[in-house]
């Protein structure tokens, strides 16, 4: 029974409506990344930071998971084997997609995160800057999002999941970003298949057995059917 390992990027979500990163009209041509996704940004000016992550959580309740999604919810409810999904993405269209087992190695719009005591809990819709933690009371509520300089979650627990893999897939990223950039090479080292699913090679394109090039509703779509045989 092969173990599946899914990393997703924003292109997962693209078809969902929710802009990139990278594209020429994505998030960082319309912000500048160390203004909005950086600790420095955020102790600089808390006001912008906490307004670009309301906009996307805003953005992220208004639209709906696309084939994709539902697509590797499938391919968990229905493949014999462990199947594992790390999305570097914050919004909740796997979860709303029917993915049970995922990792949000980038945090998520949903969770609010104390800068003060480490406190968790569900973000409001619209944050502000200085509102209090619930736990410690201190005005040092912020997104619980990793930023640019900060270290991504799970990590350990993502890496044991890589070195497990039989077959290792990366959807819709860029592959611009580490840590999440070297899964490929973690998963071959450890003797996995490879598969990108993109609408161009990534820019670790070259290190994948295999490419599906077109937009990831159908081409997840179109595995997912061929791995569970229907
Ligand atoms: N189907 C498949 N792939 C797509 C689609 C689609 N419909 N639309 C876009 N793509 C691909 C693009 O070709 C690109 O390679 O998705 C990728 C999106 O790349 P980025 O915008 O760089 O997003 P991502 O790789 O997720 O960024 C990684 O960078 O800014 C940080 O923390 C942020 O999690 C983010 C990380």
């Amino acid at each position: 029974m092969s173990k599946i390992v899914i990393l997703t990027g924003a292109g997962i979500s693209a078809e969902s409506g929710i802009e990139t990163f990278r594209a020429e009209d994505g998030l960082w041509a319309q912000h500048r990344v160390e203004d909005v996704a950086t600790p420095e940004g955020f102790m600089r000016n808390p006001e912008l930071v906490v307004d670009f992550y309301n906009a996307r959580r805003a953005q992220a309740a208004e639209v709906e998971p696309n084939a994709a999604h539902r697509a590797l919810a499938r391919l968990e409810a229905e493949h014999e084997g462990e199947v594992i999904v790390i999305t570097q993405n914050v919004d909740d269209l796997h979860e709303r997609g029917g993915t049970q087992k995922l990792y949000h190695m980038h945090g998520h719009l949903k969770g609010a995160l104390c800068a003060t005591c480490d406190h968790r809990w569900p973000a409001p819709m619209v944050m502000a800057p200085g509102d209090a933690c619930p736990a410690c009371a201190a005005p040092a509520a912020r997104p619980d999002i990793v930023w640019f300089g900060e270290m991504p979650y799970d990590m350990e627990t993502l890496f044991e999941h890589l070195s497990g893999a039989d077959i290792f897939a990366a959807i819709g990223t860029s592959g611009n970003v580490y840590p999440a950039a070297g899964f490929v090479a973690e998963a071959r080292g450890a003797g996995a298949h490879t598969i990108e699913f993109n609408l161009e090679r990534s820019a670790v394109g070259s290190q994948f057995a295999e490419h599906r090039t077109g937009p990831a509703s159908q081409t997840v779509t179109q595995w997912v059917s061929e791995l569970l045989g229907k």
